[in-house]
């Protein structure tokens, strides 16, 4: 067989080596031209057989040749390596695809704002006040007297000797009748603060105030209106019941007590087999808070009340433990 030329080998090779797109074809390319019976390996062989004008030149070719050859094919190897790693993996569309997680309303602000909503419905304004608050503002003005256990530091945050954490919401039933005249009906959420930590106390909680002042408002308009609220927020079978209790800033003053929502008055764990749940302190404003504000008290009368908005959503939730409204475990907040 007669020996192929240098430049037909040469470009029989590099034409190969462009059409070739796998590293196995490339070995095979390098195996037929550069192997030990390789096209480039027999010319070399068949070198001292040519006429001896021909040889440095045929060798020089040659070996150039093969240079090139083994430097085409080790770059074209390593450009298809690298075009493999940089693909993407491969993706199963079939697969359901994953949702990205998104925000959910905390327990008690959606619980907030659903109280807020009843009362808006009532025709209750909303109304914010500060949690850094005055003296004057969180007892005194409140009819709360100087030696009252509730001013005790074991009970309250004191910022200085005249500022404290507010320690309920009643302070913004003054702030707002201080900006306000009659008639005003108001609900006010927030935090409050209270030197208190166990299993059923948080030092921070939220409470929903609700003042209602105009001429003729009796108790009778008090329990309509909670009545209302509760079947509004749980049910209608959700009964009520008012029992006598203390303010400073109400008088005569209630605690509302509502049937167990959990047992329907039967007896359970929740309300320690009373049947009823206590969910709220209310009552009538007392003249000395009026005063306070320069309201007329031979004309205008009012009522107040108060809620612990983290006791009515584990009761509307049926969440038994305090703690989980702030450990912030998302298998708990993403259920709202
Ligand atoms: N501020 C009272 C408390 O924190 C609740 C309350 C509000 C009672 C308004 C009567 C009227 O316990």
């Amino acid at each position: 067989m007669a020996p192929e030329s240098i430049d037909g080998i040469e470009e029989q090779a590099l034409k190969a080596i462009e059409g070739a797109d796998t590293e196995e074809k490339l070995q095979d390319i390098k195996t037929e031209y550069l192997g030990r019976k390789g096209k480039i390996t027999l010319f070399l062989r068949n070198i001292p057989s040519l006429p001896p004008e021909e040889k440095p030149v045929a060798g020089k070719k040659a070996n150039l040749l093969k240079n090139r050859l083994e430097q085409e094919i080790s770059d074209k190897i390593q450009a298809i390596e690298e075009a493999v790693s940089a693909r993407p993996a491969d993706i199963d569309v079939t697969l359901p695809g994953r949702k990205p997680k998104t925000g959910t309303l905390h327990p008690i602000t959606k619980i907030q704002k659903e109280i807020c909503s009843i009362f808006f419905k009532l025709g209750f304004q909303i109304a914010e006040g500060p949690e850094i608050e005055a003296d004057w503002y969180n007892f005194e003005a409140l009819n709360i007297p100087k030696h009252h256990p509730a001013r005790d530091m074991q009970d309250t945050f004191y910022i200085s000797d005249s500022v404290v954490l507010r320690t309920h919401t009643s302070p913004i039933q003054i702030r707002y009748m201080e900006k306000h005249e009659p008639p005003i009906s108001i609900i006010a959420p927030g935090k409050v603060y209270r030197c208190d930590s166990d299993i059923t106390h948080t030092p921070m909680f939220h409470q929903i105030e609700g003042l209602l002042v105009d001429k003729n408002i009796s108790f009778g308009d008090l329990k309509g209106i909670l009545e209302s609220f509760i079947h509004n927020l749980f049910d209608k079978q959700t009964s009520l019941r008012f029992r006598p209790s203390f303010f400073p800033f109400t008088e005569p003053s209630a605690e509302v007590d509502i049937k167990c929502v959990m047992c329907r008055g039967a007896g359970c764990r929740v309300c320690s087999n009373t049947g009823w749940l206590e969910v709220l302190g209310s009552g009538m404003v007392h003249p000395a808070v009026f005063e306070n504000v320069g309201y007329d008290t031979s004309v205008y009368s009012g009522f107040a009340f108060g809620m612990g908005v983290e006791r009515l959503a584990m009761l509307k939730y049926g969440i038994d433990d305090l703690r989980k409204f702030y450990e912030n475990d998302y298998r708990f907040l993403e259920q709202f």
